[in-house]
């Protein structure tokens, strides 16, 4: 009767009801009226336990289906729109969520006629990881709560039953560590990116490759190394693993782009703006801390904070088993679709308070990165005063001076976030609301910074001898002097996990190439006041409380 994905699939407006509905009239009813002089009520009995039949099994579905649990693949599938819950479960993992690309991918695809890639930087995110070891003390004392429930199997809450089976101890789980499925990731990662951008890296003048000095970086580096490199998969020790030109220490001692923790007063924050902004979101959670306190009962009471915690199981055990994804975890069930948009956007509005645009330190400890991306798009030397490490980044076998390049730099969520709000990519419209989920969230986590994430920087140039520049650029814009004599103008494009993401950005508003999502490169280095000139560091290291509120220009 339904195909999950045929061309007309059902959704919530176009419900199984209907249909089943008409078949259980044209094939019990002119029954009925055959029978009619014959005995009434068999014919009664049977349509009326038919038609409760149905009604209870798609309630049943309907119901179960809320929260993940299906009995019945298809009737899910057709209630809840066709991957729905894959998608409502991976949208709401936040920084947890496993690496899904969100567009077609860099390289020559999109470009226009005659242009083509000069230089390519990508920020690369660790791969899957477990938990880090301060969310893995959280998350075992909210599973210790749970092990020690009264309620071991709740009768008419079959999404719970896993309980009984599953191990509440995580004694397979190595914290801070990457999961198999982050090192296969990662391997797979190289390969794509070699593929993507064969064509430039065929003539490019070399690849250069950078990692900050944790160990799961190290390690995702090493995999992505060998995956570009063309060798086969293999889980191996790391010692074995191929190494990147440069590996920078992580610490508070150290300046390292790809890893800041140079910034005292942001690291001594306290209470930092996310702990207060999630603190206006946490009536919401209220109904469901109480509905699992009464489901389960568990020993003791689970509190705001276990919640939380609870809420990135769906998302590491999901990839914590085995080399390759197999589906979403049982985890993921123990929350409603409601329940999950409200964790979901808090864990999206707690890394904007505190790393995005509007925040105090956020574009400050981006700017650092930001200043070595334009060093490399300029050809020129690093100039910064942020957390760039002059000794390093002097030294040209350390940090080569632009070229026809291929950059890889290898480091963590928080760095991307910050240079993301640094560069002003993926701005938001106004705060995120801290006291309601907004129906349309525009600010997700799991596609920017999932993990494996990569943002790519392509300098790309053109020819632009065949195009027509927009004519409400105004003259200056026209006939450009800093046009080269060859008549090719350089362009940059942004892209978040494969997505093109610049069309929106300041510096592309009189590109006549916006549409491709290419902006002039002079008109973005120009843009980039922020890192280049306005950037005070010495915020840092004021001990004042005054850092907790947004900045208001
Ligand atoms: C800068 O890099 C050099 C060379 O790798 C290293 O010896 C030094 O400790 C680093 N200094 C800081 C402050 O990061
Ligand atoms: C590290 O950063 C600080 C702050 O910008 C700067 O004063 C110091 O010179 C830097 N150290 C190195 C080795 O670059």
């Amino acid at each position: 009767m339904f195909t999950s994905s045929g061309s007309n699939p059902p959704t919530d407006r176009t419900p199984l009801l209907r249909p089943i509905f008409t078949a259980a009239q044209s094939t019990f009813l002119p029954r009925h009226r055959h029978r009619r002089h014959q005995k009434h009520r068999v014919p009664v009995f049977s349509i009326v336990f038919t038609l409760s039949a149905l009604i209870c099994v798609a309630f049943l579905a309907w119901d179960v289906s809320s929260f993940g649990y299906c009995y019945v693949t298809p009737l899910c599938r057709a209630l809840s729109g066709s991957k729905g819950l894959e998608q409502l479960w991976w949208r709401n993992q936040g920084p947890c969520a496993p690496f899904r690309s969100q567009g077609l991918g860099g390289g020559k695809r999109g470009l226009p006629k005659g242009c083509e890639i000069s230089q390519v930087t990508i920020l690369h995110r660790h791969a899957a990881r477990y938990p880090t070891a301060a969310a893995g003390e959280c998350i075992l004392s909210a599973l210790k709560k749970l092990d020690d429930r009264e309620v071991k199997i709740p009768s008419r809450h079959p999404e719970y039953a896993f309980l009984a089976k599953t191990d509440l101890k995580l004694r397979d789980w190595k914290f801070d560590g990457l999961m198999d499925q982050g090192r296969k990731q990662s391997w797979m990662s190289g390969r794509q990116l070699k593929q993507m951008y064969s064509q430039f890296i065929g003539k490019a003048e070399g690849v250069f490759t950078r990692s900050s000095g944790g160990g799961r970086v190290v390690e995702t580096s090493g995999y992505w190394l060998e995956g570009f490199r063309g060798d086969k998969f293999q889980l191996k020790e790391k010692s074995k693993l191929p190494k990147t030109d440069v590996e920078i220490p992580e610490g508070e001692d150290y300046n390292n782009t790809l890893s800041v923790h140079s910034c005292p007063a942001f690291q001594n924050l306290a209470p930092k703006l996310s702990k207060l902004k999630f603190e206006d979101l946490t009536p919401l959670l209220e109904p469901t801390l109480n509905r699992l306190n009464t489901i389960l009962k568990p020993h003791p009471r689970l509190e705001m904070d276990d919640l939380v915690c609870l809420g990135d199981m769906c998302g590491y055990d999901s990839q914590s088993k085995g080399e390759d994804w197999t589906g979403w975890s049982k985890w993921c069930g123990i929350f409603t679709k409601n329940e999950w948009e409200i964790i979901g956007h808090g864990k999206d509005l707690k890394r904007w308070y505190d790393l995005g645009e509007q925040s105090r330190y956020g574009p400050t400890m981006g700017a650092g990165y930001v200043n070595e991306l334009l060093a490399r798009l300029t050809d020129s030397e690093v100039i910064d005063s942020t957390t760039v490490n002059q000794t390093l980044d002097s030294d040209e076998n350390k940090f080569p001076r632009g070229g026809k390049r291929f950059f890889v730099d290898f480091g963590h969520d928080n760095e991307i976030l910050e240079a993301l709000s640094a560069i002003g990519l993926m701005l938001q419209h106004r705060p995120l609301p801290t006291t309601f989920v907004p129906p349309k969230r525009t600010y997700i986590l799991s596609r920017i910074i999932p993990f494996g994430a990569r943002i790519a920087f392509e300098r790309v140039s053109c020819q632009t001898g065949n195009w027509e520049p927009d004519p409400e650029a105004g003259d200056e814009y026209i006939d450009n002097p800093d046009r080269d004599s060859d008549g090719k103008r350089d362009y940059i494009r942004i892209l978040v996990n494969d997505k093109i993401e610049t069309a929106s950005h300041v510096s592309c508003e009189f590109s006549g190439l916006a549409n491709f999502g290419l902006c002039e490169l002079d008109a973005f280095v120009e843009s980039q006041q922020f890192s280049k000139q306005d950037v005070d560091w010495s915020i840092c290291y004021e001990d004042d409380v005054q850092g907790q509120s947004l900045q208001t220009a």
